[in-house]
């Protein structure tokens, strides 16, 4: 058996294997015969897209916000108050740290004395010999409470990265707001249900994914499919390279670059909390023989809080369908699930 350190020795950043051009992805990336991707799945899928400005005050909105979380658990929205401006200069920051030298990125490394920690700048925690790794290397930052922000991990350099991502924070904290007050109305909670679930102890992360250009895309994933441990993810797509894909009634279908649009979907922690009204959507991510970049922010509860389903939404003809746990367990058990392949959310239902 090897330990925590040989089982990494052959683990290298993706951005370092890419520069070798035209060379073939190596094993310890390769997927399996049966469960590649597809080149190009057939079908673009028809996400719904939400105005964020008429959600609350336009019923027929609400509406369309309502639908597309009980069938997709996702959808993209307009109408938000970032200007495109202001998402180009996010993603510009995020891009101009994947270029730094890789010497002054493994400063943010999340592999210290061979351990590995949450936060930082690599490659997914290994848990198994035979895991395969996905084609991205990440920037994983705990953005929210912010006393607990571990300022050591977060760039430097380029000099206004910690300034953007703190207002971008900001910024897209009131979009969750927004939306959790609009899901809470849709089940007929209180307007502040899930909003005074996500205060000021809950967590919020930020999963910045750089999937380098690769020879064989058909050959790996750039995130393997999964559901989000969250309770609702905002995503910050690549403005131009499409990569990331949907399981919908069984078919993989690409989700479409819409411009200026964020992505929202919902994660297992809301899955559980509307006891299986709001779906929290298995994705994944392809490579692409371009550069691909994104930003998630996940929402998460405090992790000291029960993770539990809405008493009003338990009823006879619709009794609790998950066991309840600590978040802190729920995350816990999550990551490991997450790195070795398993679709989350079944573990939990009773
Ligand atoms: C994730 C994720 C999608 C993307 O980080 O969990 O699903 O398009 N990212 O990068
Ligand atoms: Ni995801």
């Amino acid at each position: 058996m090897g330990s925590e350190k040989e089982k990494r020795v052959d683990l290298k950043l993706v951005q370092e294997l890419a520069k070798s051009g035209r060379s073939p992805p190596p094993e310890r990336y390769v997927r399996p015969e049966q469960d590649r991707p597809k080149c190009d799945p057939p079908v673009t899928c028809d996400v719904p897209i939400v105005d964020l400005s008429r959600l609350l005050d336009d019923e027929d909105e609400a509406q369309k916000l309502s639908s597309a979380v009980r069938s997709w658990g996702l959808f993209q929205i307009v109408g938000h108050d970032l200007p495109p401006s202001f998402l180009d200069e996010m993603r510009d920051v995020a891009r101009k740290f994947f270029q730094l030298p890789t010497e002054v990125k493994q400063k943010y490394s999340n592999l210290k004395q061979g351990q590995f920690t949450l936060e930082g700048y690599g490659n997914d925690f290994v848990a198994k010999e035979d895991q395969i790794i996905d084609w991205n290397d990440h920037l994983y930052l705990l953005v929210q409470p912010e006393d607990k922000r571990k300022l050591d991990y977060w760039p430097e350099s380029p000099t206004s990265f910690r300034e953007i991502l703190h207002e971008y924070t900001m910024k897209t904290r009131r979009i969750t707001e927004l939306v959790l007050l609009a899901l809470a109305k849709s089940l007929k909670l209180d307007e502040d249900y899930f909003i005074s679930r996500l205060d000021h102890t809950a967590e919020v992360f930020a999963r910045f994914n750089y999937y380098p250009s690769c020879s064989r895309p058909n050959l790996v994933f750039g995130i393997k499919p999964h559901s989000d441990g969250s309770v609702m993810t905002i995503l910050l797509p690549d403005e131009q390279v499409e990569g990331l894909q949907l399981l919908k009634d069984g078919d993989w279908m690409k989700v479409p670059v819409v411009p200026n649009a964020l992505l929202i979907n919902m994660g297992n922690q809301m899955e559980i909390m509307s006891n299986g009204i709001f779906k929290s959507p298995v994705h994944r991510v392809v490579a692409n023989s371009k550069e691909r970049l994104s930003l998630a922010m996940f929402y998460a509860l405090d992790p000291e809080k029960m993770l539990e389903p809405a008493e009003s939404l338990v009823d006879d003809r619709r009794p609790c369908m998950y066991r309840k746990m600590k978040t802190k367990d729920f995350l816990e058990a999550f990551f490991k699930k997450f790195v070795e392949g398993e679709i989350t959310i079944e573990w939990l239902r009773v």
